[in-house]
């Protein structure tokens, strides 16, 4: 038995070891467990903070998202999230916009019943809402211009819908503003090519307003001569002659010329045979001539072709003369209020181009206003940033600037009309009333001088028109000397006047005129023709009174060879319509003055005379 004892302790110990050999095992494997466990635990751990930093990070984003708003809604449509933007495009902070619905806040009323009715639909039949251009309302009740996108989710809590709208305003203004541009650029051109157009009328009309005012004028002078005697002194003659033409001022006038080819001995004056009785009809025509020489003004103020003046101005100070004008005309329901800034910068222009151009806006706004109403001017500085210039090709405009507004409460206009009033001949008044000129030429003296003219206009509310002028350094006030008028006096020592102009009327008219004021005449029709001419009698003429625009060499060229030439030449140039850059031109390499068509007798001779004084 001690044998199956010894067997059965040798087994025993076998299982021992087996048993402890198990034990062990099982520990290795536990551990290894254990420790599987923990990197799980760890990999876990770490999974979750990643989401939950992930989940911080687009809530972040979405939350912060500046122009993208972004809210979402529950099933009732109430609001459940609301980010910064929706707060800036709607108005609402979080905390006002969360739990209320949807169709409560920013839908406009029209939109409400759809707007549920689609969010219904997709609830409840999973149809998405389409994506599209929308317009909501703010909280100030305000349209907004949105691009809205949708999403719907599942989860635990319901089905949830995000809205993510795009504010439309920075893109609609810009569009806006390319547009406003494109019409801009549009009406400049138009408005160059009806200038170009403009010009040549003016140009024709001139030379054609010269000759009748001219001989008008002239006859009756050779009535007056008559009526005097023909052995009265040419003084006397004189000024009872100017008398007699009715001038109130030479400067607004016309007179019309023509001269001859060769010398002054060819000419005969027209017979004044029956001049006895028409004096009064040629005042008529004198008259009728002054009405077409001031349309003509005004179209030629249009379409750019006068010399802006380098002259500063004080605004306020021109304003407040023009207002005592305007009062004289206009009915007085219409009241006229101001208020000018006292530290206003200075304006380079010609104070008869900003009196023409308060005056017609003033009184159009009179008209505006048949029953009265006010009359509104405002100055102040201002700073031109980037704004369009009214010429094409011309860069934008920056910088100083005067901004005069002239607003009034009368009936306005509706945007086709405002359109449209600037071109030449635009006009709503009836026959004999307007003219349809009158902001033509405001626009044109805009533009000469780089400013910017802008209307705004309401029907029934009224109107304004706003002007910027580039400002230029502060200057003592210089004093502005309207064109004097020298005393007209014999010319006793019978000097020679050289007229080179094309147009063969015009030279008839200027030799009559100066015929009868003893002065000689010589008359050629071309710039060639005046330089054999003066080279020849060089020694005779005393002046050469020289247009600008005629066929061939014209008149600038023959101003240069002249004045190259013999440079003690005395020219005067003469035009109906020119290039402003070539008269500066011609003025300076040496022209005496310039003697813009259609002139008077009065003109003539005064400019003459300063020429020859000079
Ligand atoms: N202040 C204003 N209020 C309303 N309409 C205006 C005003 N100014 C101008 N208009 C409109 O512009 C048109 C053109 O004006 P304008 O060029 O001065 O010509 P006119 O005065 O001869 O008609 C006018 O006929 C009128 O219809
Ligand atoms: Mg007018």
């Amino acid at each position: 038995m001690s044998g199956q004892k010894e067997f059965n302790k040798i087994e025993h110990e076998k299982d021992y070891d087996s048993l402890k050999q198990q034990i062990k095992t099982l520990e290795g494997k536990l551990h290894k467990y254990i420790e599987m466990e923990k990197h799980f635990y760890d990999i876990q751990k770490n999974a979750a903070t990643a989401l939950r930093e992930s989940d911080n990070r687009f809530k972040k984003i979405i939350e912060d998202v500046s122009e993208i708003s972004i809210q979402g809604y529950n099933e009732d449509r109430e609001v459940i999230f609301w980010n910064q933007a929706s707060e800036k495009i709607y108005g609402y902070t979080a905390k006002e916009a969360v739990g209320r619905k949807l169709e409560d806040i920013i839908i406009p009323e029209a939109m409400k019943d759809t707007v549920k009715y689609l969010h219904h639909r997709w609830v409840d039949h999973g149809e998405k809402i389409p994506s599209g251009e929308l317009t909501l309302v703010n909280k100030a009740g305000e349209n907004v211009h949105v691009f809205s996108s949708h999403v719907m989710q599942k989860t635990p809590f319901g089905k949830e819908m995000f809205c993510i709208d795009i504010d439309l305003k920075p893109v609609k203004e810009a569009e806006e503003e390319k547009r406003q541009l494109r019409e801009q650029i549009i009406q400049s051109q138009k408005m160059e090519a009806v200038g170009t157009l403009t010009s040549g009328i003016a140009h024709d009309f001139n030379n054609i307003l010269q000759v009748i005012g001219g001989f008008t004028d002239y006859l009756i002078l050779k009535q007056s001569e008559k009526s005097h005697g023909a052995d009265s002194n040419i003084s006397e003659k004189q000024g009872d002659i100017f008398g007699k033409l009715d001038h109130t001022s030479g400067k607004n006038r016309t007179i019309s010329g023509n001269l001859e080819k060769n010398d002054n001995e060819k000419y005969d004056l027209p017979s004044s045979d029956n001049d006895s009785g028409n004096l009064f009809e040629l005042h008529k025509i004198r008259k009728a001539t002054d009405r077409g020489i001031a349309l003509i003004r005004q179209l030629m103020l249009f379409s750019r072709k006068t010399i802006p003046a380098k002259t500063s101005v004080k605004i306020n100070h021109e304003i407040e003369h023009v207002i005592k004008l305007i009062k004289m005309t206009i009915p007085r329901m219409v009241n006229i209020e101001t208020n000018l800034s006292d530290k206003l910068l200075d304006v380079a222009i010609d104070p008869t181009h900003l009196e023409q151009i308060l005056l017609n806006l003033c009184i159009n706004a009179a008209d505006a206003m048949p029953e009265g109403g006010n009359i509104f001017i405002e100055t102040s500085n201002a700073t031109l940033n980037n704004v369009p210039s009214m010429e094409p090709d011309v860069p934008p405009l920056s910088g100083p600037c005067v901004f005069i507004s002239i607003s009034d409460t009368g009936h306005g206009m509706d945007k086709e009309t405002v359109q449209k009033i600037f071109e030449p001949f635009f006009t709503t008044k009836p026959i004999g009333k307007g003219t349809g000129l009158g902001l033509a030429s405001v626009y044109g003296i805009v533009k000469n001088y780089k400013g910017i003219i802008q209307c705004f206009s309401e029907v029934n509310r009224g109107t304004t028109f706003k002007i910027f002028f580039p400002a230029i350094a502060n200057t003592r006030e210089k004093q502005i000397h309207q064109s004097e008028e020298i005393p007209l006096h014999g010319n006793k020592d019978n000097r020679t006047i050289l007229l080179v102009d094309d147009e063969e009327s015009i030279r008839d008219f200027v030799s009559n005129t100066l015929k009868l004021f003893n002065y000689r005449f010589i008359g050629v029709s071309s710039g060639e023709d005046a330089l054999k001419v003066y080279e020849k009698k060089q020694h005779m003429i005393d002046l050469v009174i020289l247009d600008i625009s005629m066929p061939g060499m014209g008149g600038y060229r023959c101003l240069k060879e002249l004045l190259m030439e013999w440079p003690k030449c005395r020219v005067i140039i003469s035009s109906g319509y020119s290039e402003e850059n070539v008269i500066e031109k011609c003025i300076k390499i040496g022209a005496l003055s310039y003697l813009s068509k259609p002139y008077t007798i009065t003109d003539l001779l005064n400019a003459i005379r300063k020429a020859l004084e000079k």
